[in-house]
């Protein structure tokens, strides 16, 4: 099961910005490599890839990384020219790159709203355009899993609103690219987390516990999950390694909800 021997993973937020805790794509990253798949990852800090490359390499796996800014159509193919140039194919790409700013259509002003859709969706337009007929020329295709968060599903208690904008719409992006993709072996789908404790939601809790107790500020979010507790990066990452398998072969542009069950819920015990 779940057998990525040989294959080549593209990962796009592969960062690992903290030493402590384990980020999404650090994760993703971590658990393809220990399938035996070939890492290749691009970040806008290279420090932080650094850090997801020692875990990979010390646990015997083979990952190479390069700064790259998805928001810019050269860094990107800039990305995907070096990957084929060291392996020759990409079979999986995951475009985990993602970041919320707070804001109602009011509040926030146009620049935040603008750099939310350069961030959060058109970086997977872009990744996809540079990505998709490489794919589309390899026998066995390819396989594309995209990180959202059920803020593109829900209002989840906090105005965010380019944030649950942009997740949305990359599910729809999704939907629709899976479609016309779907007679050339390109699979793609998307991985929707709830509530995730990484390093990124402790940086959450800096910026906003309430009289700045990032302790409660971590138990009021384990309390909205219906399992008492938030996720973590690897329950995200084992969602994505099956839909990026081959034993996920007829899946293609759906979602699947990795949440603990809080969008299942009305939040009523
Ligand atoms: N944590 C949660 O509770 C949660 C819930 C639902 C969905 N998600 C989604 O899951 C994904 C990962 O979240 P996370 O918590 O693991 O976040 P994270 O630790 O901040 O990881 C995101 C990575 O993307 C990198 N990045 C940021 N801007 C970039 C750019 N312009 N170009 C290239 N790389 C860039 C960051 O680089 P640096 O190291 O330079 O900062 C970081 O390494 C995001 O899409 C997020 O929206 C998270």
């Amino acid at each position: 099961m779940l057998n990525f021997t040989g294959k080549v993973a593209l990962i796009a937020g592969i960062g690992q910005t903290a030493d402590e805790g384990w980020g999404i794509g650090a994760a993703i990253a971590a658990k393809f490599a220990e399938q035996g798949a070939l890492i290749f990852g691009g970040n806008r800090s290279l420090e932080s890839a650094e850090r997801t490359k020692s875990h990979i390499e010390a646990a015997g796996g083979t990952c190479h990384v390069q700064e790259t800014d998805v928001t810019d159509s050269a860094s990107v193919k800039a990305l995907v020219d070096a990957c084929m140039q060291r392996h020759g194919r990409i079979d999986i790409l995951i475009n985990n790159v993602g970041k919320s700013e707070p804001g109602c259509p009011v509040s926030m002003n146009e620049e935040i709203w603008d750099s939310q859709m350069d961030l959060n969706l058109k970086s997977i337009y872009l990744t996809c355009h540079h990505v998709l007929p490489i794919m589309e020329k390899q026998a066995t295709g390819g396989s594309i899993v995209n990180v959202s968060s059920i803020a593109g599903l829900r209002y989840i208690g906090k105005p965010q609103v380019a944030y649950s904008a942009t997740k949305a719409a990359m599910m729809q992006f999704t939907k629709v690219t899976a479609v016309m993709y779907a007679t050339k072996s390109v699979r793609l789908n998307t991985v929707v987390p709830g509530l995730i404790y990484t390093p990124y939601t402790r940086d959450l809790a800096k910026r906003y516990a309430p009289g700045g107790d990032e302790e409660e500020y971590m138990r009021m979010r384990d309390a909205q999950v219906p399992m008492g507790r938030m996720g973590n990066a690897w329950d995200v990452a084992n969602a994505v390694m099956f839909l990026a398998s081959d034993e996920a072969r007829y899946i293609t542009g759906q979602e699947l909800v990795v949440d603990g069950g809080i969008t299942s819920s009305t939040g009523r015990a």
